[in-house]
């Protein structure tokens, strides 16, 4: 178990996607301060290089080190899939991901034994969610597919998030998941759950979708301990992105209502 004390919990992603994840985690810790960091001027990540993915989530990781944090959240899974090792190996801090909360999910979700994933190239190729699925039962039957518009789509601004052209990308890449008999669809990317009006448009009742969000803030919480938390103040929010601030403060209000937060930028290839 982590005191809680007053340093404050580093959780980053390519983008805006991983402020699906935080959204969850002020939920079952609104007490903790967190710092958010959004690659949004390296995004994608999930089409480039696995060496490419670690040297950027290094310079991500150090930056939130440089602010003190006392825990990493890579609400990635790109970064999860392709360089949790690394990180892990690298940095002396707890580090929670977000392949196993979503799998097991997924897994205790299906009813039929078959479960679909999507996600981005690099998640895909990497096999993660299939190795850590088979972990936990090896019977399910897992199929996976790559969705490669859905991230621009949803950097791109709200507007575009519930919009004809993101049910046009969904059923292109959804009308073969539906074809495989699953009963759950994983969304096996943090920007994902941004678009899950129009993906949900596509699966009717025919799919369960399952996000790591709400799965990796219970692991998150069951690290720290509960100690005086109740007594403690709403925590700070501070958010970073590496490009325009202009473009992530509304996206970041449509994802997180009514919460209290700054945004800064930061120039992150110092780091
Ligand atoms: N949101 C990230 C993920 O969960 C990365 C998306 C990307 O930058 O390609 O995979």
């Amino acid at each position: 178990m982590i005191d809680r004390d007053k340093k404050p919990i580093g959780i980053f992603d390519s983008g805006l996607g991983g402020l699906t994840v935080l959204r969850e985690i002020i939920k079952s810790l609104p007490n903790e301060d967190f710092i958010y960091f959004g690659d949004s001027k390296r995004a994608p990540y999930g089409t480039k290089s696995r060496e490419t993915i670690t040297n950027f989530a290094f310079q991500d990781v150090r930056f939130l080190l440089n602010k003190g944090v006392k825990a990493l959240v890579v609400a990635c899974n790109t970064i999860s899939s392709n360089s949790i090792d690394e990180i892990r190996n690298n940095f002396e801090v707890p580090v929670i991901e977000v392949i196993g909360p979503g799998s097991r999910t997924g897994v205790s979700t299906t009813n039929n034994g078959k479960v679909a994933v999507i996600g981005t190239e690099a998640t895909v190729v990497s096999n993660a969610y299939v190795k850590k699925i088979h972990e936990i039962n090896n019977d399910i039957k897992v199929f996976q597919k790559s969705c490669p518009l859905f991230v621009p789509i949803a950097e791109e601004g709200q507007h575009l998030w519930d919009s004809e052209i993101t049910l046009l990308a969904a059923r292109m890449y959804l009308d073969e998941m539906l074809e495989t008999g699953a009963d759950v669809l994983i969304l096996g990317c943090t920007h994902y759950p941004l678009l899950k009006k129009a993906i949900s448009r596509v699966l009717g009742n025919k799919m369960k979708i399952v996000d790591s969000a709400k799965s990796t803030a219970a692991e998150l919480a069951s690290i720290f301990s509960d100690e005086d938390a109740k007594n403690k103040e709403k925590g700070k929010i501070s958010i970073f992105t590496s490009d325009s601030r202009e473009k992530f403060l509304p996206m970041s209000k449509a994802i997180l209502g009514n919460e209290d937060f700054t945004v800064e930028q930061v120039n992150i290839e110092k780091y």
